[in-house]
């Protein structure tokens, strides 16, 4: 059996005694809903604002709430500020300490305002916020992708699909295909920001309020667009919070991929790339290991991020309209998720800025496994006039005499490719090689190290601008 407790300073005239210890457990947020402290009094100050330049109350209490919020924000900024579970949450903290600072006054300042709205508005000022700063770290890693690709923008290297060499290909070109992925991210991060970019505020617990409120005055002294429309979808809509963890997601998804890549480029075997001390680890027991630890945690957390979005999705799945207390179960994933986000986009900018290229290595894979052969069978298409599936038929059997003979099929004589079609001449050569190979790419978006570079003064212009 529960003690009895005393009834809750807000609802108590309903109630009668206080909440059991596991109610109060289960149904605090504070723990982690503290992190709003910032948006929860900015919230106040511009509706309390709102309520005296609406003369639904007066100057003065209004005076009063502001200089008790403020203090408000020292103490918690301080670290003085007396968090407590009893109080549930980060808005009636809030609306306590304000109670004991400055008296009766306070008891106005949630006049024509729910805790419904509240922690919408709060909510999404922080999301807001989070994304800004996730397109500011964006901004940083395209810049150092844009900066390598520059330098390399005719370092050759094997092209795969399957894993399996395929064609060559620059390494500048496969850092642009990042910029495409990230600068990708960063317009959802936009596109984000303006659909979330409307104040729930004063739509109060769902039916909005009679006392002559102004939404729109409180709207913008909040920095957003406009107020919402709809006073229902106002409460009930996390789809901001979901909008965050699915941009999250993707943006971890595209991170993981690059860890993916980093850590084969980083093996003996392939040995494309070399991690900085600064961004790898040593092994216990093994004195040789270099190991990409950080890039395996940049892939592995991609796995939490992606579990958060699909919390909140089932979280939301079955409520109905308006607000229920489910949704409290919104921030700690949102919260989680930016956290992590930050810290692999970090890593990563660190990681691929640092990363010392081995060029020789990448030239000799690319090379390796008749990666011109498609060139081969395009040079008989343009200057022996054979259809292409033929060419590809006397390619294959070229590539298969190469082999049997363990030769690069440049190292096939002229007689023996002659063997194969007499249409082929010794200009033939001239396509065989990796360096000719990646020139002849020129076609829109292809990797010759021409329009390798004209990506990457697209994506300076463009972002410059973003
Ligand atoms: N702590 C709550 C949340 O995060 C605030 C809203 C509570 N509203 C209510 N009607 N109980 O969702």
């Amino acid at each position: 059996m529960s003690e009895k407790k005393t009834s809750n300073q807000m609802w108590g005239g309903r109630f009668a005694s206080g909440p059991a210890a596991i109610m109060e457990a289960i149904n605090a947020s504070i723990g982690f809903d503290r992190k709003l402290y910032a948006q929860d009094i900015r919230g106040s100050l511009a509706h309390a604002e709102m309520l005296a330049e609406s003369g639904i109350i007066s100057k003065k209490d209004q005076r009063e709430i502001a200089r008790g919020l403020n203090t408000i924000l020292s103490e918690i900024e301080a670290g003085t500020f007396e968090f407590s579970a009893k109080l549930e949450d980060i808005h009636m903290n809030v609306e306590a300490r304000l109670a004991e600072l400055i008296g009766p006054a306070a008891g106005r300042l949630h006049t024509a305002r729910s805790r419904n709205d509240q922690v919408a508005v709060d909510f999404r000022l922080w999301v807001k916020r989070e994304l800004e700063r996730v397109a500011g770290a964006l901004k940083g890693l395209i810049a150092v992708f844009l900066d390598r690709a520059e330098k390399h923008a005719a370092t050759v290297m094997p092209g795969f699909t399957h894993l399996q060499t395929a064609q060559p290909v620059t390494f500048g070109h496969h850092c642009m295909a990042y910029v495409e992925m990230f600068a990708r991210d960063l317009s959802r991060v936009r596109n984000a920001i303006t659909r979330m970019d409307e104040s729930p505020l004063g739509a109060a617990a769902l039916a909005g309020t009679g006392f002559p409120i102004d939404r729109h005055r409180t709207a913008a002294a909040l920095g957003f667009r406009e107020p919402t429309r709809n006073s229902i979808d106002s409460v009930s809509d996390r789809d901001f919070a979901i909008e965050f963890l699915s941009v999250a997601a993707i943006t971890a998804t595209h991170l993981s991929r690059l860890a993916e890549e980093i850590v084969i480029w980083s093996t003996p075997q392939f040995g494309f790339v070399r991690l900085s001390d600064s961004f790898s680890t040593g092994s216990s027991i093994m004195p040789q290991k270099k190991n990409p630890d950080a890039a395996e945690l940049v892939r592995a957390k991609t796995g939490r991020i992606n579990g958060h979005l699909i919390a909140l999705l089932t979280v939301m799945k079955g409520l109905p309209l308006a607000y229920s207390k489910d949704m409290q179960e919104d921030k700690e994933a949102v919260f989680d998720a930016a956290e992590t986000l930050d810290l692999m986009i970090a890593a990563m900018t660190g990681m691929v800025g640092d990363l010392a290229v081995n060029e020789a290595a990448m030239r000799e894979a690319a090379g390796a496994g008749y990666s011109t052969a498609t060139d081969l069978a395009d040079w008989l298409v343009r200057e022996a006039g054979l259809p292409f599936r033929e060419a590809h038929h006397v390619t294959g059997r070229a590539v298969a005499l190469a082999e049997e003979k363990n030769l690069p099929l440049e190292k096939l004589s002229l007689d023996e490719l002659k063997g194969i079609s007499p249409a082929i001449t010794a200009d033939v050569y001239s396509v065989l090689s990796v360096e000719n190979s990646v020139k002849s790419r020129t076609s829109f978006g292809g990797t010759a190290p021409h329009e390798v570079r004209r990506q990457v003064r697209y994506w300076k212009k463009r972002l410059a601008r973003a």
